[in-house]
């Protein structure tokens, strides 16, 4: 039987075991599966800790969340297309759930078959080589400090890549007499209240961090952009500037003149692809793009056909992204799927590289990423779902967010699964402090 390594289990892992359970679900056999997850439960980035730095056993603690995040996209556009939100919930839900929402809809789906006895929990896979005819995948046990060696005929590979920070130093940061993190530390807004804040960077976790730490009471927020600014019209008390040029003391002072005073100055840089288990031929080496090369139809690894990456793109489009690439992977394990020749595969992979460098702004952004959905949908039998309307939630979203950064959270939208509409939530964003599943879940009938 063949043996198939899959290493990590957030939600591309999670799509990768759910697709095989499908496909046995409708009488295929399937290979038997191994999932390897460093941490002591499955659901990735969205199984929050209070824990920074490194966990009990001295590994690096991969999650990047926080306290109070609520989904900063409409959950219409990642809602899973063989298992609704209204079949989790029993009830439409409002469009942008925090946090603990979307991890109880993500496990809630997984939980109902029978993988988790196909992880091994707490356990870091440290190595993974191939010697022609199969993988060698090195792991070890955390809690009872003991190394396996196994072999495989494929691994999958769905580590995430939002864990493992990217830090830039700038001048004066050595004697700065606050405190320096990075996003991927930053775990409760409330920290900063009554604080002069600092975030670098024009991203989404700039973004929001910058909105929480408003939202939770930071005396003044400032971010400084090294390329183009956000340009959202900030409340007062947010504003975006230039490029840190350095620090003197408590001061940031920017490249277009502006001085202020800072108490804290959080990184929101970005993060690295990091793959130290892997050896060098197949590691995938990139920046966060929307279409990393080397990889076929964006998962199956250039060089060697029986590595698998999943969800390794920049990402618009999630969850029902990561299952389409999950049903692509299982089909081609299965034989189900035949992969053309070397330069077929070149060809394609070309073409999508460079239709990714062209494109010029947000909008393109979508657009590239759902047609790069719509064409992997078209090989499995993963269910309908509209991706048409996706494309325009997505587009929908972003001119809410340019109208108002504060309020686009307390929008609407409809299913692309089941067609019904979103309630809007009892409480706008900007005044719920609340954000447990009960309360956010307790909404009045109508
Ligand atoms: C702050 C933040 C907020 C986000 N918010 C949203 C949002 O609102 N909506 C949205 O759709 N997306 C959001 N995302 C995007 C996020 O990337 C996806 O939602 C999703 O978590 C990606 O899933 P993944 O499985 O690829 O990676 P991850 O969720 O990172 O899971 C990877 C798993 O691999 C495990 N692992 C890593 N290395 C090893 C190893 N060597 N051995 C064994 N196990 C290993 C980790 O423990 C982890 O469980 C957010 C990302 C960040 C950083
Ligand atoms: N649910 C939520 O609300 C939420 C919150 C946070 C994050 N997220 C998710 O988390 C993921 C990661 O987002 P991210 O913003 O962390 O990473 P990202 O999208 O990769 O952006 C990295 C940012 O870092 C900036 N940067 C890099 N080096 C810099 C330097 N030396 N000085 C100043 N700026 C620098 C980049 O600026 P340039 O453009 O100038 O290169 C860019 O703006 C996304 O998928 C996002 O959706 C979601």
């Amino acid at each position: 039987m063949k043996k198939v390594a899959l290493i990590g289990t957030g939600p591309c892992g999670l799509s990768m075991l759910r697709s095989f359970e499908q496909a046995e679900k409708k009488g295929h056999k399937i290979p038997e599966i191994v999932a390897f997850e460093k941490q002591s439960d499955w659901g990735g980035l969205w199984n929050y800790t209070w824990r920074t730095g490194t966990d009990e056993y001295g590994d690096a603690v991969p999650n990047s969340m926080y306290r109070y995040l609520w989904s900063n996209g409409p959950k219409e556009c990642l809602e899973f297309a063989d298992y609704s939100f209204d079949e989790h919930f029993g009830k439409p839900i409002p469009s942008f759930p925090p946090r603990a929402v979307l991890f109880d809809y993500i496990i809630g789906r997984i939980k109902k078959g029978n993988s988790k006895n196909k992880v091994r929990f707490d356990t870091l896979v440290t190595g993974v080589t191939y010697n022609g005819t199969k993988f060698e995948v090195l792991s070890l046990d955390k809690k009872n400090k003991k190394i396996h060696k196994d072999l495989f005929d494929y691994v999958v590979v769905s580590t995430g890549h939002f864990s493992v920070p990217y830090i830039p130093e700038y001048p004066g940061m050595y004697s700065f007499p606050g405190r320096i993190l990075h996003s991927h530390d930053f775990r409760d807004a409330e920290e900063f209240r009554d604080k002069n804040v600092v975030v670098l960077g024009s991203s989404y976790s700039a973004e929001d961090i910058a909105l929480q730490c408003h939202k939770y009471g930071a005396k003044s927020v400032t971010i400084g952009y090294r390329h183009n600014p956000m340009g959202f019209k900030w409340p007062k008390g947010i504003k975006e500037v230039f490029h840190l040029d350095r620090l003197e003391g408590h001061k940031a002072i920017f490249k277009d003149g502006h001085v202020q005073e800072a108490d804290a100055i959080i990184l929101c840089t970005g993060y690295l692809h990091h793959f130290p288990f892997l050896s060098e031929d197949l590691k995938l080496k990139t920046r966060n793009r929307l279409y990393p090369p080397k990889l076929y139809k964006g998962v199956v690894w250039q060089d060697n056909h029986k590595l698998f990456y999943l969800g390794m793109q920049d990402q618009f489009h999630t969850f029902n992204m990561f299952d389409c690439q999950a049903w692509f992977v299982r089909d081609v394990i299965m034989e189900k799927i035949k992969l053309p020749d070397k330069l077929e595969i070149e060809k394609d992979i070309n073409k999508w590289v460079a239709m990714e460098e062209n494109i010029k702004n947000q909008s393109e952004m979508i657009d590239f990423q759902t047609e790069y959905n719509k064409e992997l949908h078209k090989f499995s039998d993963y269910p309908k779902i509209d991706f048409e309307l996706i494309r325009n939630i997505f587009k929908e979203w972003e001119h809410h967010k340019v109208e108002n950064i504060l309020t686009y959270r307390n929008k609407s939208f409809l299913s692309a699964v089941t067609g019904s509409e979103a309630p809007i939530h009892h409480t706008p964003w900007e005044t719920a402090m609340d954000d447990s599943l009960k309360t956010f879940l307790n909404q009045p009938t109508k």
